[in-house]
């Protein structure tokens, strides 16, 4: 029997019917009524203001700049019930994970990658395996170990470590490291670490408003008195309830073999600009890409580097990925300079008339920046030069109607309005593509560099949903 099901439930598998797989247009047509039926249903359906923080092991590592996995999800699922093939995911920007959490829940395979380490370290402990109970079990021998070091060696060695920690902190933050690295399980330790960088987090002498690193005045360092080892046992015991939970959730969606999940989950430390990995190098291989890029050159808007430069320190990052190495930690804005739009240089006239002709808004926004400050316009240049590349290599990676979602807020620069909703539209449609659906959302429950100007202005952003053609 034919029959298209428009429906937000769980995959179609459950029907007993067999389901005739609709055409692409109908299949966009499915996903915009979907989308229109829960916004009509509830308003702040995209926002998601109440959504739940332990879900998904989502608070056990503050990420700057999170998705709410509750809203990818949503997403997701429409786009899998409505296209009836889809297998794979791709997140190119999948920063803390959460676009590829959502994913499993459906039981996709997938990839993801981050020129961040800290980023791909937290997405590959939020995917598994999930040995939460070898954890547990082990938890009192972690404890012991550390209670039991009288050891005297820091285990970190970098210029300003006493300024960016007090001495009695550096001591304890060693004798945790001294402990992970006594785990002879590699993803047990990944876990102990993410618990390790949110313990750092919250005992250096860095300050938590901000995502750029701005020492807390020395008034107050000199008095402040927080011991590591406390606040990483309390986490500890936090965290491993959220992966037991998660665990659990893909465990009744029969997503789960032995802790394992049961897809293929592929995560590299990578640029996008450079490559975007695919099972063989294969051209045309995802179904769908989900994803929210930054906003313009991360030492403007969110210093995802900065941000992660001291718990970098601390960390193994053999551990990590292969690709890691202490090049990412040459200086505290180095992974920020491998972002895009992270080395500003001159543009030819041909190379920015390549942008300009796929974005004539650009051209625009661009001369009216450059009028104000020529060089703040080279940094939107080389954003967006670098946001193209990114976007080519994305494209030949998908297959033919895989479709995209792209969540992008606005900023300003020079006290111009830079339309990212509509620059990065007109690059993707460039390639050969089509918008499907925009949905506008209000940015209420997601952490930004609340003391950064400019991510101040960002209280709304676009999900933007592409279908690629053929
Ligand atoms: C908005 S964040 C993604 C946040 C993610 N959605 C989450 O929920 O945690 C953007 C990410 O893009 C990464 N990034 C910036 N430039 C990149 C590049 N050239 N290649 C890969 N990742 C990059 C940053 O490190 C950051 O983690």
């Amino acid at each position: 029997m034919n029959s298209i099901k428009s429906t937000s439930q769980a995959p179609a598998s459950i029907t007993t019917e067999v389901r005739r797989i609709p055409t692409p247009e109908e299949a966009d047509l499915i996903i915009c009524q979907e989308v229109d039926l829960l916004t009509r249903g509830n308003h702040q359906i995209w926002s998601s203001p109440d959504h739940d923080r332990s879900q998904y092991v989502h608070s056990f590592f503050q990420y700057p700049a999170m998705m709410v996995p509750i809203v990818q999800k949503r997403i997701i699922e429409i786009i899998v019930n409505a296209k009836g093939d889809v297998t794979n995911l791709l997140d190119s920007f999948m920063g803390s994970g959460t676009s590829l959490v959502a994913g499993m829940q459906m039981g996709l395979d997938c990839y993801g990658q981050d020129i961040n380490p800290l980023a791909v370290l937290v997405s590959k402990t939020r995917t598994g395996p999930f040995y939460f109970k070898a954890i547990e079990e082990r938890r009192q021998a972690l404890f012991t170990h550390i209670e039991q070091d009288n050891d005297t060696i820091i285990e970190a060695n970098f210029n300003g470590l006493y300024k960016w920690f007090n001495p009695p902190v550096a001591a304890e933050l060693s004798r945790i490291v001294r402990a992970i690295r006594a785990e002879s399980n590699q993803t047990i330790r990944r876990f102990y670490w993410v618990i390790l960088a949110e313990t750092i987090r919250l005992t250096s002498n860095d300050r938590t408003s901000t995502f750029k690193l701005h020492a807390r005045p020395l008034t107050e360092t000199a008095t402040r008195t927080v011991s590591a080892i406390d606040v990483f046992k309390k986490h500890f015991a936090n965290s491993l309830e959220d992966l037991r939970e998660h665990a659990l959730q893909l465990e009744d969606a029969d997503r789960l073999l032995k802790g394992a999940y049961i897809g293929q989950v592929n995560l590299n430390l990578l640029n996008s600009k450079e490559h975007i990995v695919t099972a063989n190098d294969k051209e045309g291989f995802f179904d769908l890409h989900v994803t929210s890029p930054p906003y313009g050159d991360n030492k403007t808007t969110v210093t995802y580097g900065q941000f992660s430069y001291l718990p970098l320190q601390w960390i193994d990052l053999q551990d990590i990925d292969d690709r890691a190495n202490d090049t990412f930690l040459a200086t505290t804005s180095q992974i920020d300079s491998f972002g895009l739009g992270g080395v500003i240089r001159r543009f030819t006239p041909e190379e920015l008339q390549l942008l300009f002709d796929a974005s004539p808004r650009l051209e625009l926004i661009h001369q009216q920046i450059h009028q104000i400050d020529p060089k703040r316009a080279r940094k939107v240049a080389a954003f967006f030069y670098d946001i193209y590349q990114t976007i080519q290599n994305i494209h030949i990676a998908m297959k033919v109607n895989g479709y995209q979602v792209w969540t992008v807020g606005n900023r300003t620069v020079a006290g111009v309005n830079v339309p990212n909703n509509v620059i990065m539209t007109d690059f993707i449609l460039s390639q050969g593509a089509i918008l499907i659906k925009t949905i506008n959302r209000e940015i209420l429950n997601r952490r930004m560099a609340s003391r950064n100007s400019q991510a101040n202005l960002m209280t709304f952003e676009d999900i933007l949903i592409f279908r690629k053609i053929g």
